[in-house]
């Protein structure tokens, strides 16, 4: 009966083990685009996400806690932030639409001043505009 009965627990540890690194694989997959828990919720959420990922924003832009060379854009809609010039601006949508456009006009203090300038020629206005609806959507996401 003893050995019965851990022969079962061994045969139900070794299950846990597989569910356990098939989670860990899953969620790995998904860091490697946007991040842990960013994700768009409607149609042009998504587009914008795709535009976010075409464009390579996930190179310097993290949706989690990874430390990349710009700021982290999870969690930020509608927040203040603070400028080089002690300012502080709402992230909001002429926000984003500047920091694209005319990525010189505000600095973030704790950045360097790489951000690459994305013309109508590379980000069209209506792909601007679904960038805008998918940085919204993630905003009220916990950054974790
Ligand atoms: C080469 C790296 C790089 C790439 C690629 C890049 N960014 Fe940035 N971005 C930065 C840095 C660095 C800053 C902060 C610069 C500053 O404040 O002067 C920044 C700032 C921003 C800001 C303002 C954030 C804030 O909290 O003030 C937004 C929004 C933004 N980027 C969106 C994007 C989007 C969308 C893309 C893709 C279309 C993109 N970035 C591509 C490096 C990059």
């Amino acid at each position: 009966m003893r050995s019965l009965r851990s022969a079962g627990q061994t045969r139900w540890m070794s299950v846990a083990v597989m569910a356990a690194s098939a989670v860990i694989a899953v969620t790995g997959c998904g860091d490697e685009s946007t991040g842990r828990s960013a994700a768009a919720t409607s149609n042009n959420g998504r587009e914008g996400q795709k535009v976010f990922e075409r464009n390579g924003c996930t190179s310097c832009h993290s949706l989690g806690e990874e430390a990349k060379l710009g700021p982290n854009l999870n969690g930020l809609w509608g927040t203040s932030v603070k400028l080089d010039t002690g300012e502080t601006v709402t992230f909001d949508e002429d926000y984003v639409r500047e920091s694209l456009r005319e990525p010189d006009t505000k600095s973030r203090p704790d950045y360097p001043g790489v951000m690459p300038t994305f013309s109508e020629g590379r980000i069209s206005e209506k792909e601007l505009s679904y960038l805008v609806k998918f940085l919204e959507e993630i905003g009220d996401q916990p950054s974790k």
